[in-house]
Parts: structure tokens; C-alpha cells; sequence
């Protein structure tokens, strides 16, 4: 068995569709300038009308595959974070296995919003170490625009749709050298959705209120994002016996620039170190560390051997973060 487990290929997924902030000027009262000077975002992708989170995600999940030369048949578990699941149930990971043919794996999804792919990476790692599971498919989609409330400005220009996924298993050396994970279920008032669940189930009023939809106390999120970044990624590399200087590689969640940039300063990492993609999607939730690891790999800011930092930090309030030396 190795003692080693790494990510053996990479994945992502974008739908078409690309809406600007000059687009949602047009319908609700914000303006380019605002979103671009408080978050960074200049466009994003939403997915069309018919679309689900499974859909992305198996696009992402094939990409994943073909990278890795893995078969389908081959993987023997499917982690598929997300806050934006097809339905309550079946998973979606269950979904994906079925659409793209992964006939002897289990599957399941994981619940930790943005800090979802690195509990998920933790995961598959766990499972592979203790020998449950050889091949795993790691999975972050999100379909959050149907989760918005086009109404509100405050979530609507933040949140978009996408999906990435890797392939995990067993490396001869390097791969995931450590993660840390942590969540404080007090702060869970801050980023929620408050209707469609056993608390508040669906009623005709909590449709007219607008209840099935994303409500954030973005400044609250804010701070709590700015401080856990760091002191996560601070664990990781801790654990993981490397120091700051060794890191190579900064690939955070991507939900607000402003928040990268003080992070990226408070660890010494110049910003040409650091992967930066909100520009042109947003926030994709569990999405977006997948996507902007894939990106950063194919246009070769990774290369083998490097260290890299993957860090998020989510409702919940979940954070996770992961020190990567990397494999291909
Ligand atoms: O991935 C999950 C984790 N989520 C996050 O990390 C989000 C973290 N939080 C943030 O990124 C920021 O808090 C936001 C970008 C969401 C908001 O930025 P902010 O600087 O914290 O703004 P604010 O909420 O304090 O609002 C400042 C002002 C308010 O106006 P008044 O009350 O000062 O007159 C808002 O009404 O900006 C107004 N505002 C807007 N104006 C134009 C809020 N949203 C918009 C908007 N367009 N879209």
C-alpha cells in the first residue's frame, strides 16, 4: 500500500454563458465599479435553465478522468461537494456516478460549502490510507444561481456556477503532504439558506418570501475569512514540516479579492505566486479551489515537485486548508 496520496489528474468545467457586471446592471441596482473595487469580480458563468450541478460536474469529472488516464470503472469512491445539490436526495454524487458509467464506486456528497473540496480531498485521503478506497474521484460543483435571490445585491453579483475535479490515489511520494480542517457552527447565522430543509420546509409563503435562497452577512464572513485563512494555512504548513518560504504556490478560494490580497501579504506570497480567477467567474463555492487548481496546472504556474498551498474557508463556518507537493 502507499504511503503517499496524491492528485493523479485534474478537471474543470464552465458553462457558456457569461454574464458581466454591465449585464446585471441592468436588473438590479449595483454598478461595475462597486463590484469590481469590493470583490474583483468582472463577469461569471451561469448555467442555462435546464442545467444541474450534476451536469457540470460530470463534465468536470471526465476532464478529471481523460487527465488522469483513469477509467470510469476504475474509481472506487465519489466525493461530490456542494452546497447546490440536484435534490435533497439521492446525492449527487450518486447522480454523477450513474451519468458517467463509475460502476464499482460508491458515492456520496459532502456538506462543508466552500471549504468543501479540501474536506473532501482530506477525505478521499483518509479513505485511501486506510485502504477503502484505491481511486477517488473528488468532485466541487455548484449550480448556486438558482439558489440566489436575484433581489438582493448582496449575494447576487457574488455567486456563479462551475465545477472542477480531481483524481486521488496512491503516489510513490509527494502528493497531499498534510491538511487541516476546522468549523464553528456558532457563525452559521452568518452565510445560510434558511428554507427548504426539516427546519423550514417548502410552503407557499416561504417561496413568497424568497426563503430558498442564499443569505449572507458579507462583512461578518468577511472577517471571519480574512483571520481563518491564514491561521489554517498556518496549520497545514505546520503539519505538513515545511515552512512559509517553502510554498511555491497559492491557490485560495476565490471569493473576494480583497481577502486573497491581505491573505497572500499577511503569508509574504507575492501575488505573482498567487492563482487569482474571480476576475472571470466569481465565487463557485466548493468549485472554485478545483477550477483554479486545474487552471493554474495547465497553464503551467504548477509544475512537479512544487508545494503548493490550496486554502478555503466557507458557511458553516467551515475552513480547510492543504499542502500539495505536486505529482504530474
Ligand atoms: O465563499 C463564501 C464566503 N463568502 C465570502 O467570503 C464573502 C465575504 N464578504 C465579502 O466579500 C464582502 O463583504 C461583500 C463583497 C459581500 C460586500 O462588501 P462590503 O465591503 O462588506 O460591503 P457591505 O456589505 O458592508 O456594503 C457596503 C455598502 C452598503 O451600502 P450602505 O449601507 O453603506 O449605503 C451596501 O448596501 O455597499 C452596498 N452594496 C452594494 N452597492 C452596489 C452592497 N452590495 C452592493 C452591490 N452594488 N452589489
Amino acid at each position: 500500500m502507499n504511503k503517499s496520496v496524491g492528485i493523479i489528474g485534474m478537471g474543470s468545467y464552465l458553462p457558456e454563458r457569461i454574464v458581466t457586471n454591465f449585464d446585471l446592471e441592468k436588473i438590479m441596482d449595483t454598478n461595475n465599479d462597486w463590484i469590481v473595487e469590493r470583490t474583483g469580480i468582472e463577469r461569471r458563468r451561469i448555467a442555462e435553465k435546464d442545467i444541474a450541478t450534476s451536469d457540470l460536474g460530470a463534465k468536470a469529472a471526465e476532464a478529471a478522468l481523460l487527465d488522469a488516464g483513469v477509467k470510469a470503472e476504475e474509481i472506487d469512491l465519489i466525493i461530490t461537494a456542494t452546497l447546490s445539490p440536484d435534490m435533497n436526495f439521492p446525492s449527487t454524487a450518486c447522480i454523477i456516478q450513474e451519468k458517467i458509467g463509475a460502476v464499482n464506486a460508491a458515492a456520496f456528497d459532502l456538506g462543508a460549502a466552500c471549504s468543501g473540496f479540501i474536506y473532501a480531498l482530506t477525505t478521499a485521503k483518509a479513505f485511501i490510507l486506510s485502504g477503502q478506497a484505491k481511486t477517488v474521484l473528488v468532485i466541487g460543483a455548484e449550480v448556486i444561481s438558482k439558489l440566489l435571490n436575484w433581489e438582493d445585491r448582496k449575494t447576487a453579483v457574488i455567486f456563479a456556477d462551475g465545477a472542477g475535479a480531481a483524481v486521488v490515489s496512491g503516489v510513490e511520494e509527494g502528493g497531499i503532504l498534510s491538511t487541516a480542517l476546522g468549523a464553528d457552527g456558532t457563525g452559521g447565522k452568518f452565510l445560510y439558506m434558511p428554507a427548504g430543509g426539516t427546519r423550514m420546509p417548502a410552503t407557499h409563503e416561504t417561496v413568497d418570501k424568497k426563503l430558498h435562497s442564499v443569505v449572507m452577512d458579507g462583512s461578518e464572513v468577511f472577517k471571519f475569512a480574512s483571520r481563518k485563512m491564514v491561521e489554517v494555512s498556518e496549520e497545514a504548513i505546520r503539519r505538513s514540516g515545511l515552512t512559509l518560504n517553502d510554498i511555491d504556490y497559492l491557490v485560495p478560494h476565490q471569493a473576494n479579492l480583497r481577502i486573497i490580497n491581505n491573505a497572500a501579504k499577511r503569508m509574504n506570497i507575492p501575488m505573482d505566486r498567487v492563482y487569482v480567477n474571480i476576475q472571470e467567474y466569481g465565487n463557485i463555492s466548493a468549485a472554485s479551489v478545483p477550477i483554479a487548481l486545474d487552471e493554474a496546472v495547465k497553464k503551467g504556474h504548477i509544475k512537479k515537485g512544487d508545494h503548493i498551498l490550496v486554502v478555503g474557508f466557507g458557511a458553516g463556518l467551515t475552513w480547510g486548508a492543504a499542502i500539495i507537493q505536486w505529482n504530474k
